[in-house]
Formats: structure tokens, sequence, C-alpha cells
């Protein structure tokens, strides 16, 4: 029967294999989902085994979602926009590429934090392939303003360049930042601090309806949470619930239906403490 599976480096450790078995439980399919290990290498190699092998459909994880969207026959429109693969369905002898990583980020800010976008003031920290998609979700979802922020400079220009509305969109250098001027939302969207390193950004306050996003969720601490909290801001979250809602995409493109997000993000988090 159908398999499908998240390719990645590492993958080890990957939440998808249990969201999307969670997923296939509510409508009583039987889901053959694995995690393989691939890097940029034999990547092509390995995605064309699981196609022989049966393989309808794929998530794509670092460090391949620029490799999968260059693989793919045919991409959404979202997809070729930023860039990035995160999603392949397999349509006859050839790969399907989409991106659902810009829609996850919006229905869980919009559904489970009462977000929305429109009219607001968005500060994007990092402009790698995590902030890409962040970046253009924030600007069709009708955002005031988006300051991209990031480490090297060069790379927060040309996201901004590639996104193209320069009356809301705007790059600045990480040294450059002064974040007291009252943005509505602030989303980290780098991998700074990971390693336990400080998080240090140059603000003083921050209004206290400001809303802090991390993209990355884990069961270590958050640097940038912790700095969120301790500058002042009132609501804060990790990127759990868009790695619930962008599989939640996925799972729709291949089997049609879209699952109950909710209990399987609470699971999850209850793993996760
Ligand atoms: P991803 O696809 O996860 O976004 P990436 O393309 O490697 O991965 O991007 C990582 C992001 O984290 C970049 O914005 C990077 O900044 P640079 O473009 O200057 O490299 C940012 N980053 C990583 N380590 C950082 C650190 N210690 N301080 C600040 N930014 C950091």
């Amino acid at each position: 029967h159908s398999r499908y599976a998240v390719f990645g480096q590492p993958i080890a450790h990957s939440l998808s294999p249990r969201i999307h078995t969670l997923f296939a439980a509510q409508f009583g399919i039987a889901l053959d989902y694995r995690a393989i290990e691939a890097g940029r290498e034999d990547f092509v190699q390995v995605l064309d085994a699981f196609a022989r092998n049966g393989g309808r459909g794929a998530n794509v994880t670092l460090p391949l979602k620029e490799d999968a969207a260059a693989l793919c026959a045919e991409c959404s429109e979202r997809a070729r926009r930023c860039g990035s693969v995160n999603t392949l369905l397999r349509v006859g002898d050839m790969w399907h590429g989409d991106s659902t990583d810009g829609a996850g980020l919006l229905r869980d800010l919009r559904e489970h934090h009462d977000f929305d976008p429109r009219d607001q003031r968005i500060l994007l920290l990092g402009a790698g392939g995590a902030a890409r998609a962040a970046a253009f979700a924030f600007i069709d979802a009708g955002a005031a303003e988006l300051v991209i922020a990031n480490r090297t400079f060069e790379r927060a220009d040309t996201l901004a360049a590639a996104i193209d509305a320069p009356s809301r969109v705007a790059a600045r250098a990480w040294t450059e930042l002064s974040i007291g001027d009252g943005f509505d939302l602030v989303v980290n969207a780098t991998a700074a601090g990971h390693a336990g390193a400080a998080f240090d950004l140059p603000c003083d306050r921050l209004a206290s309806r400001t809303f802090c996003y991390d993209l990355s969720y884990g069961k270590a601490a958050s640097p940038f949470l912790d700095w969120a909290r301790a500058t002042g801001a009132s609501h804060v979250s990790d990127g759990l619930g868009m790695l619930v809602e962008q599989a939640a995409e996925s799972f729709a493109i291949w089997h049609g239906r879209r699952p109950d997000t909710a209990p399987v993000h609470a699971e999850l988090r209850a793993q996760l403490v």
C-alpha cells in the first residue's frame, strides 16, 4: 500500500511520523509513514528508491527543502515563491511540490493565538529558509509593516527585495535594530541560541501587547522566549502549533481530508514537558 516518509538530516527525532500516524487514525487509515535519513549528497537517490518502493508522499525538512524544490516537475505558486518545498506528492512518475509552512504558521497564529497579521507591524528575526516562508505568508496575509533583521544583513536585504513590496517591507542589520518602537509581533526564525547560547537583542522594553513567537520548539528552553518574557512580552509561544498545522496541510494534500489538530497538539505538548 501507499508509503509516506519525512526526509532530512538529522531526522531521528522528527515528530512527523507520530503526527501523521495520529492524523490517519482519526480517519481509520493505517498509515506507513517513516523517517528516512538523507543528506544533500544522497537525497535524490534515496528519494528515487522510495518512489520505486511505492512512496506516494513525503515531507522534506532541513537541509533539503531547496533541493526538493529543484527536483519537482511542478511546484505550487507558494512553493515557487519561497524557493522551498516541504511536501512532495507523487503524480505518475514525477514529484509535485508544495510548501505548507507559511499556511501552517498563519493557521496557528489565527486559530490558537487570536492573531491576524492583517494591518499588524511585524519584526522577523532571521533570513534563512524558515524566515522566507514566514515573510511571504505575513505579506500575503496583509501585514502593514514587516521588518526583517538578520545577523548577515545582505540575506535580509535579498529576502526583502524578493518579496517586492517596498512600502511594507524593510531590511535591517541586527545591530541597527531598535525594538522598542511598538511591534505587534516578533518572530524568531533564526537558529541563534539553539546550542544554549544567550539571545541578545537591543531592546529595553516590549510593549505589553507584543506577541513573541519562536518558530522552533523542543524540550529545551527557548533563549528567545526567555528573552521575550524578561523584556515584558505578555504573550509568547513556541512553534509546536505551526509544526502540527503544516503537517495537517500536508495531510490534506495527500489524503483529501483535514484532520483535527487540537488533540494531536495536546498529545505532543504533553510529551515535550
Ligand atoms: P533555516 O532554514 O532554519 O532558516 P538557515 O537558512 O541556516 O536555516 O538560517 C539560519 C538563520 O539563523 C539565519 O538567519 C542565520 O543568520 P545568518 O544569515 O547571519 O547566518 C541565523 N543565525 C544562526 N545562528 C545565529 C546566531 N548565533 N546569531 C544570530 N543569528 C543566527
